[in-house]
Protein backbone atom coordinates (compact mmCIF):
# COMPACT_ATOMS: atom_id res chain seq x y z
CA UNK A 1 0.00 0.00 0.00
CA UNK A 2 1.30 3.25 -0.93
CA UNK A 3 1.30 6.20 1.29
CA UNK A 4 -1.63 7.57 -1.17
CA UNK A 5 -3.81 5.93 0.10
CA UNK A 6 -3.68 7.27 3.78
CA UNK A 7 -6.00 10.30 4.33
CA UNK A 8 -5.32 13.18 6.53
CA UNK A 9 -7.93 12.59 9.44
CA UNK A 10 -7.48 14.85 12.15
CA UNK A 11 -4.50 15.68 14.57
CA UNK A 12 -4.08 13.44 17.01
CA UNK A 13 -4.75 16.06 19.87
CA UNK A 14 -7.98 16.56 18.57
CA UNK A 15 -8.86 13.28 19.78
CA UNK A 16 -9.60 12.26 23.52
CA UNK A 17 -8.10 9.88 25.23
CA UNK A 18 -9.71 6.57 25.52
CA UNK A 19 -12.71 7.33 24.16
CA UNK A 20 -14.41 6.97 21.17
CA UNK A 21 -14.58 9.75 18.49
CA UNK A 22 -16.65 10.06 15.02
CA UNK A 23 -15.30 10.67 12.19
CA UNK A 24 -16.73 11.20 8.22
CA UNK A 25 -14.19 10.08 6.32
CA UNK A 26 -14.53 10.49 2.74
CA UNK A 27 -18.04 9.78 3.34
CA UNK A 28 -17.21 6.48 5.49
CA UNK A 29 -18.52 6.54 9.03
CA UNK A 30 -15.61 5.69 11.14
CA UNK A 31 -15.12 5.77 14.95
CA UNK A 32 -11.41 6.44 16.26
CA UNK A 33 -10.12 5.79 19.67
CA UNK A 34 -7.29 6.86 20.52
CA UNK A 35 -4.89 4.86 23.53
CA UNK A 36 -1.88 7.41 23.54
CA UNK A 37 0.24 7.93 21.00
CA UNK A 38 -1.61 4.75 19.18
CA UNK A 39 -5.03 5.28 17.29
CA UNK A 40 -7.44 2.74 16.27
CA UNK A 41 -10.43 3.06 13.79
CA UNK A 42 -13.37 0.73 12.98
CA UNK A 43 -16.25 0.97 10.99
CA UNK A 44 -19.08 3.41 12.86
CA UNK A 45 -21.69 0.98 12.99
CA UNK A 46 -22.05 -2.11 15.16
CA UNK A 47 -22.85 -5.85 13.41
CA UNK A 48 -25.58 -6.32 15.49
CA UNK A 49 -28.28 -3.47 14.84
CA UNK A 50 -26.33 -1.29 13.11
CA UNK A 51 -26.00 1.87 15.42
CA UNK A 52 -23.04 4.04 16.05
CA UNK A 53 -20.26 2.63 17.91
CA UNK A 54 -18.99 5.67 18.43
CA UNK A 55 -21.66 6.74 20.86
CA UNK A 56 -20.26 3.55 23.18
CA UNK A 57 -17.90 3.19 25.58
CA UNK A 58 -14.05 2.19 25.35
CA UNK A 59 -12.63 -0.03 28.38
CA UNK A 60 -9.21 -0.99 27.59
CA UNK A 61 -8.69 -2.42 24.34
CA UNK A 62 -12.35 -2.94 23.38
CA UNK A 63 -15.46 -0.87 22.37
CA UNK A 64 -18.94 -1.73 23.98
CA UNK A 65 -21.91 -0.99 21.96
CA UNK A 66 -24.36 1.07 23.88
CA UNK A 67 -27.49 -0.12 22.93
CA UNK A 68 -27.13 -4.26 24.18
CA UNK A 69 -23.45 -4.18 25.15
CA UNK A 70 -21.46 -6.01 22.54
CA UNK A 71 -17.74 -5.48 22.83
CA UNK A 72 -15.39 -5.46 19.98
CA UNK A 73 -11.61 -5.80 20.15
CA UNK A 74 -10.62 -2.47 19.03
CA UNK A 75 -7.32 -3.96 16.93
CA UNK A 76 -9.17 -6.51 15.08
CA UNK A 77 -13.29 -5.63 15.03
CA UNK A 78 -13.45 -9.16 16.70
CA UNK A 79 -17.32 -9.29 18.73
CA UNK A 80 -15.80 -10.13 22.14
CA UNK A 81 -18.69 -10.40 23.78
CA UNK A 82 -22.38 -10.51 22.93
CA UNK A 83 -24.96 -10.91 21.47
CA UNK A 84 -23.18 -9.69 18.36
CA UNK A 85 -21.13 -12.30 16.41
CA UNK A 86 -19.67 -10.87 13.30
CA UNK A 87 -16.90 -8.40 13.10
CA UNK A 88 -16.46 -5.05 12.11
CA UNK A 89 -14.13 -3.71 9.92
CA UNK A 90 -11.34 -2.40 10.88
CA UNK A 91 -8.59 -0.03 8.92
CA UNK A 92 -5.04 0.76 9.21
CA UNK A 93 -4.28 4.43 10.55
CA UNK A 94 -0.72 5.94 11.33
CA UNK A 95 0.25 8.76 13.23
CA UNK A 96 2.76 11.04 11.75
CA UNK A 97 3.93 14.62 12.87
CA UNK A 98 0.99 14.61 14.87
CA UNK A 99 -1.52 14.14 12.86
CA UNK A 100 -3.65 11.28 12.00
CA UNK A 101 -4.07 9.30 8.55
CA UNK A 102 -6.22 6.48 8.15
CA UNK A 103 -6.58 3.85 4.91
CA UNK A 104 -10.24 3.13 3.62
CA UNK A 105 -9.29 0.11 2.65
CA UNK A 106 -10.48 -2.07 5.41
CA UNK A 107 -7.66 -4.67 6.60
CA UNK A 108 -8.47 -8.10 6.64
CA UNK A 109 -9.71 -9.71 9.36
CA UNK A 110 -8.55 -13.60 9.79
CA UNK A 111 -11.36 -15.68 10.75
S1 LIG B 1 -26.83 -2.91 18.35
FE1 LIG B 1 -24.85 -3.13 19.17
S2 LIG B 1 -25.08 -4.80 20.50
FE2 LIG B 1 -27.04 -4.63 19.63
Amino acid sequence: MSDNDFLRVCALGDLPEGEAAAADVHGTSIVLVRRGEEVFALYDECSHAAVALSEGDVEDCTLECWLHGSMFDLRTGKPTGPPATAPVPTYPVEVRDGDVYLSLKPKTTES
